[in-house]
């Protein structure tokens, strides 16, 4: 734990000794540090350099800027960092007025360091606890605007997908007619070829002019790329559905499988061969498991935040390789499901052999807006919203494995019935 940062403010250099040694076993065992102002204007600027301080002990008569005057500086500089004022014993007009001014608390010269001890640790106590207090609500409002903006989203794919659905149906269905009405004129016409062989030499000229050999043969093959984009279209409709598929108010039984699939679908343009390397393969070794009951919307943002951090660390580990090299050691992303012996829980395993993760890393890559990754590329909300969805929405588990210079495994286990 890193000691709590107290700045003592006062023009008498003795009593900055003082305090130093008779407050040495605490600094020494780094409960707390002290820094040093002799003036106000001193502090107040230690105060904005440094925004690490948590308290502040203040003589009230200095010259330059009293200690009041700190006070109400203060406050409008941080007013979670508390003060503590020392007074002349009995001085109890500009005790008032500190009080006023919103100092904490209060203590009297000449100083009893024992009572000294139990302001400090009071005042610390309670500085501790405003800022766990801030920092769970950031964390609380950092998830819920996350979560708002996922449901936006969400919405608004299913939306788009169903859009879609209707026109691509449609071309679908008429190039399918499409292809047969066309394969039936070309039969017309080769029986007219066959049946009047003296054509006029003007519609010999035309069959010239528009290549029409050419045009018969490539017809079909026309045809069937159409169909199979429109085919691929449809696929990734139904796969945005499935991704970003509403979720109810009480799980629904899925099939994890389908979620996997779509949210590969999805990353697909991540995975595909480009000018640096050849294509992130995506071995997939589904066991058999049951539909299990959970919010596969959800589960399906958990599968897309660690595939998608996968995939970052297999490019990461191509900086510096040539395509050859690359080719040679190929990018992967193994994923294996399967259901524990006891039936309770189905795990999925995603591994891959990117850069592996460091120890440092390693220790803080959970934590809410922890990155690595350059501004606009990582916002470090991955790993603890996933956490979350798994371990608090699921009362599953989320872990991993990961050797620096080797690639990382992570498991997700999620309970069958909860
Ligand atoms: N598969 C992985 N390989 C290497 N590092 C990883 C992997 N997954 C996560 N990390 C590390 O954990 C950090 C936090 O991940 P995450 O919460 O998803 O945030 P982001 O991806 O936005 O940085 C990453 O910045 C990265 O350093
Ligand atoms: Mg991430």
């Amino acid at each position: 734990m890193t000691p709590a940062r107290i700045l003592v403010v006062d023009d008498e250099v003795d009593f900055e000794a003082l305090l130093k040694q008779r407050l040495r076993k605490k600094i020494r065992a780094k409960e707390f540090e002290l820094i040093f102002a002799h003036s106000g204007k001193e502090a107040l600027e230690k105060i904005k350099s440094d925004r690490t301080i948590d308290m502040v002990l203040t003589d009230l008569s200095m010259p330059e800027m009293d200690g009041l005057t700190l006070l109400d500086k203060l406050r409008e500089i941080d007013e979670n960092i508390k003060a503590v004022v020392v007074s002349a014993y009995g001085d109890l007009k500009n005790i008032r007025a500190a009080m006023n001014c919103g100092a904490f608390d209060f203590v009297t010269k000449p100083i009893d360091f024992e009572d000294l001890t139990i302001t400090i640790n009071k005042t610390l106590a309670y500085v501790k606890q405003i800022k766990e207090t801030i920092f769970r609500l950031q964390q609380a409002q950092l998830q819920l605007i996350q979560q708002e903006k996922m449901a936006v989203l969400g919405q608004l794919v299913a939306g788009v997908a169903h859009e879609m659905n209707n026109p691509l149906s449609a071309i679908s269905g008429s190039v399918f007619l499409v292809n047969d009405i066309v394969q039936k004129l070309i039969n017309h016409l080769a029986l007219y070829q066959t049946e009047f062989t003296c054509s006029s030499p003007e519609i010999a000229e035309y069959a010239e002019e528009i290549n029409l050999e050419h045009i018969i043969n490539s017809l079909p093959r026309m045809l069937l790329v159409m169909s199979g984009s429109t085919e691929r279209l449809i696929n990734l409709s139904n796969s945005l559905r499935i991704f970003s598929r509403g979720d109810t108010e009480s799980k629904v039984s899925a099939d994890i499988h389908e979620g996997i699939d779509s949210t590969l679908m999805i990353l697909q343009h991540r995975l595909k061969p480009n000018r640096q390397r050849p294509e992130i393969q995506v071995v997939k070794n589904y066991g058999s498991i049951p539909e299990i009951e959970c919010y596969l919307g959800q589960l399906n943002q958990v599968f897309m935040n660690i595939i998608a951090n996968s995939i970052d660390a297999c490019e990461e580990v191509n900086v510096g390789r040539s395509f050859s090299e690359i080719e040679a050691k190929p990018n992967r992303i193994l994923i294996q499901t399967k259901l524990t012996k006891d039936r309770a829980k189905v795990i999925i395993k995603i591994k891959d052999n990117g850069t592996g993760i460091t120890p440092e890393v390693q220790s803080r890559m959970f934590e809410q807006l922890f990155t690595t990754k350059p501004v606009g590329k990582g916002t470090g909300l991955g790993l603890s919203i996933s956490r979350r969805i798994v371990e608090e929405i699921h009362g599953g588990s989320l872990t991993f494995t990961s050797l620096w210079g080797e690639g990382t495994e992570f498991a997700i286990a999620i309970p069958v019935v909860n």
